[in-house]
């Protein structure tokens, strides 16, 4: 159970190889971490997909407590785009699938959100966003009076010196739903984000699937089975030697920020030009007066990261 000192997380996602692997660590963490609930977004796979597996993770586990709600399943103003290209026709294909003995929470994931919120003392919540901003952007429009219960944000998205990876210049995060990554931008939430050029550092080697492998639990072979078939994608692409490892960064943020460095900067999204739809336009440099909305991530220390997602999933 999460102890008093734990920080209050929302994990709002759209499991995914990665994403299954960070929740898998956040629950491993009941001491830093208390995951007060998992909202699902249509991303990687479509909604009832994502759902499922952000169930069959909390089973995984043994987390069955934590609410699962599912959320948006496509963007207000396009269509969802997918991505089974890179994470297999389940979402997280390579891991042993549970089957959920919990049903998804009743309510709509926007609705809990904003709850939550409401009721939240003067602390806060801090959200952690490993999808497309769907259910958050939506959470921002009907409610702005509750951004100073947002203690921080934490996302996955973007990218500057990597550009992209759904398309030359965008990431898929933002790239999904644009207008809500653009609402988020400007909502004045402290913001923390893993772009590409973080998450591209955070690769996958065998010495570090074997090593969840090692830990000789359900959760470590799942978390080494998706990894296995997780990092083909990127290899094959980028001709890198693993596969990067994305959402996991939120939660290890939350659990060791030293482990990471970057810069404040202003970043704004791309929402108009067909050509770049998505870009986060981040002005590393300084090469405007727009005010710094946003601590951006460009580096980690790897070999601690790992180290600590298995040391989390290990305590499951
Ligand atoms: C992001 O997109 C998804 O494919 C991953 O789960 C991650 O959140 C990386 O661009
Ligand atoms: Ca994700």
């Amino acid at each position: 159970m999460p102890t008093s000192r734990a920080r209050k997380i929302i994990i709002d996602t759209d499991p995914g190889q990665d994403d299954a692997i960070a929740i898998l660590a956040a629950l491993g963490r009941p001491d830093a971490l208390d995951v007060l609930a998992i909202t699902t977004v249509g991303g990687n796979v479509p909604l009832e997909r994502t759902t499922e597996n952000a169930l069959m993770m909390v089973e995984l586990a043994n987390r069955t407590e934590v609410p699962v709600h599912a959320g948006c399943a496509e963007p207000a103003d396009r269509a969802l785009v997918t991505a089974e290209y890179v994470h297999g026709p389940t979402g997280i294909n390579g891991a042993d699938r549970p089957t959920p003995t919990t049903a998804v929470a009743e309510s709509h994931a926007v609705d809990a959100i904003i709850e939550t919120l409401e009721t939240a003392d003067d602390e806060g919540v801090t959200l952690c966003v490993l999808g497309p901003l769907t259910n958050i952007g939506a959470v921002l429009e009907r409610r702005p009076d509750l951004t100073p219960k947002i203690a921080e944000l934490v996302l996955m998205g973007g990218g500057h010196f990597e550009g992209g990876n759904v398309t030359p210049s965008a990431e898929f995060n933002i790239y999904v739903d644009p207008t809500a990554a653009a609402t988020v931008f400007a909502s004045g939430v402290p913001l923390v984000m893993m772009p590409l050029d973080v998450t591209h550092k955070a690769l996958t080697s065998p010495e570090r699937i074997a090593a969840f492998r090692a830990l000789g639990t359900e959760a470590g072979a799942s978390a080494a089975g998706m990894l296995d078939f997780f990092e083909r994608f990127d290899i094959d692409r980028y001709g890198s030697t693993g596969g990067p490892l994305h959402d996991p960064c939120v939660i290890a943020y939350l659990l060791e920020p030293e482990i990471f460095s970057g810069r404040h900067c202003n970043v704004e999204v791309e929402t108009q030009s067909e050509l770049t739809m998505g870009a986060t336009v981040i002005d590393w440099w300084g090469a405007t007066d727009r005010a710094a909305n946003c601590l951006v991530m460009n580096d980690l220390d790897a070999d601690r990261f790992y180290a600590l997602l298995v040391d989390a999933i290990a305590r499951l």
